[in-house]
Order: structure tokens, then sequence, then C-alpha cells
């Protein structure tokens, strides 16, 4: 049986060994896929431990993803330009990343929504792990200029020089948001509502055809999805959609066949209204 996990802080309540059972059930794959709690301390021991016993396979989830990046022996494209790894395959005797975030995004947005990305004037609130993940894979959809805020505007500078596109990508100070003008994407990509408060986001920011994302899901989202709504969005959609399709893309690297996502995403949507 091929050993799969999660790594992650905390990770308990974690989703990822349900869907991937769900998936290796759909495609007879047989497989283990646990949760393995580690903190930015203990990741390095923990997932040597874990190559040792045969692991063949892992995702990263907050607060690791960075770290992850700097533990693997090589990157796909997408995580070498976020400098953030989600998804780890066991290659030459160490590890390669990967970061399906971006791509998951993507396709729930266009496939299960009906996006049209082209040409969205968009805005990413946060530069950590979760915007790193999404953004390369929002410029190669196609979006029009991407302006990324965050609490520490050192984090989106530093977001901005490693997406290397100067003329699409726009580091701003959040106290400036009022000025940018009306977005037609909007992506939250912050951990502030996991225990404080959403930053405070003038309503003017949403453009009449906008779409507002969160990354988070459950109640992590409701502040933002809340906000988006009273602010006159066209769509809400919260990070359900993503996390199912990021985890097949996941799926897809390790086992070479990208399960159908439709039948998981209905039954945790039924848990997660
Ligand atoms: P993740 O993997 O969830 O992105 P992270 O890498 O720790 O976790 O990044 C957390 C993000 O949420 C960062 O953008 C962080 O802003 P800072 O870079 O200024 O720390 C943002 N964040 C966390 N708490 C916040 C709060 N209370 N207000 C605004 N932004 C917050």
């Amino acid at each position: 049986t091929l050993r799969f996990a999660v790594f992650g802080h905390p990770v308990a309540h974690s989703l990822s060994p349900q869907i991937h059972a769900a998936f290796a059930r759909e495609l007879s794959i047989a497989l283990e896929y646990t949760a393995i709690d580690a903190t930015a301390e203990t990741f390095p021991d923990a997932l040597a431990r874990f190559a040792a016993a045969g692991g063949a396979g892992a995702n990263v989830t907050l607060p690791l993803k960075q770290q992850a990046a700097a533990l693997c022996g090589s990157l796909g494209d997408g995580a070498r330009r976020s400098g953030a790894v989600n998804t780890l395959v066991r290659s030459n005797g160490g590890w390669h990343g990967e970061n399906t975030d971006g791509r998951g995004l993507v396709r729930d947005l266009t496939e299960r929504h009906g996006l049209d990305l082209r040409q969205r004037r968009t805005l990413l609130i946060g530069a950590g792990g979760a915007a790193r993940g999404v953004a390369p894979a929002l410029l190669e959809a196609g979006i029009g200029d991407l302006f990324v805020v965050n609490r520490t505007p050192e984090r989106a500078d530093a977001l901005a020089d490693t997406l290397g596109e100067p003329a699409r990508v726009h580091p701003r100070y959040l106290a400036d948001l009022a000025s940018l003008g009306e977005f037609d994407l909007i992506v939250h990509a912050t951990s502030a509502t996991r225990d404080a408060a959403l930053p405070a986001l003038p309503m003017s920011l949403v453009g009449t055809r906008a779409a507002a994302v969160d990354v988070n899901y459950g109640e992590v989202a409701i502040p933002f999805l809340a906000w988006a709504r009273a602010a006159g969005a066209r769509d809400a959609i919260d990070g359900l959609g993503m996390l199912v399709e990021q985890a097949a893309e996941s799926f897809r690297l390790w086992h070479g066949r990208r399960p159908a996502t439709d039948e998981v995403y209905a039954g945790l949507r039924e848990r997660y209204a």
C-alpha cells in the first residue's frame, strides 16, 4: 500500500485524508493517507521519518508551505515562482515540490463556477503561503493587472518580485486600498479571520461584475464573503472547490490519473453550506 500524508499545524481537521480516500476508491487505487501534525520546528524530522517509512508523497498545509519549498531537491515552475509548496513527490531519494493550489483555484473558478478570468483587474489580499500559491496560476489564467496588498508591505513587495512581471503586478499598501479603484476579481488569502478580524476593506473595491473569492472555507470564509455580498459582488465563492481541485491535481501528480471531483465536492458542500 502506498503511503501519503498531509503535514500541517493544526492538521487534525484537515479534509485531505477523506478527499484522497474517496479519490482512491473512485479509481480503485490502494493507498493510505494520514494527517501528521508538525510545526516549523518538527517538520524536517517528521518528513524524514515519513520518507524512511516509505512515504511516497505528501501534502503540506499551513504554516509549512514556504518551508517545504526549501526542503525540496527540485521544484516545479509554479512552486518555484510562488516560493511555496503544497505537494511533495518522492524523487531520487529526495522530494520534488509542486504547488497545485493555484491550478486548483483556477479550475474551480473557470470549470465549476463558469467564470472567465481573462483581463480581470485583480486584487490579491495577503502575501503569505496561501497568496503565493495562487498568484502564478492566476497570472497564467490571463487575468489583467494584479494588485497585491498585505499587512506587512515588505511581503507584498517580495511576492511581486518573485512573480517577475513588474508591468502587470503591483504591490500596494493596505492603507491605500480606497484609492485603487474597482476590481473584477478579489481574492482574500490572509489567515486573519482564523483568529482575528478581517482587515478593513472599502466597498468601492467591488466592481459591477466582480467575483470575490476566499481561499478559506467554512467559518473562516464567512466575514470576507459577507463583506463581498454586501458590497454587491456578483459572485462570492469560498475555497472548498479549490480544496477539492488542488487535491485532484496532487492525486494526478502521484498516481498519473485525475479523479472526477463533483461527487466529493457535493458531499463536502452539504457540510459547509
Ligand atoms: P498562509 O499559509 O495561510 O498564507 P502565512 O504564510 O502565515 O499563512 O500568511 C498569513 C497571511 O495572512 C499573511 O499575508 C499575513 O499578513 P502578514 O504578512 O502581515 O503577517 C496575513 N494576516 C494574518 N493575520 C492578519 C491580520 N490580523 N490582519 C491582516 N493580515 C493578516
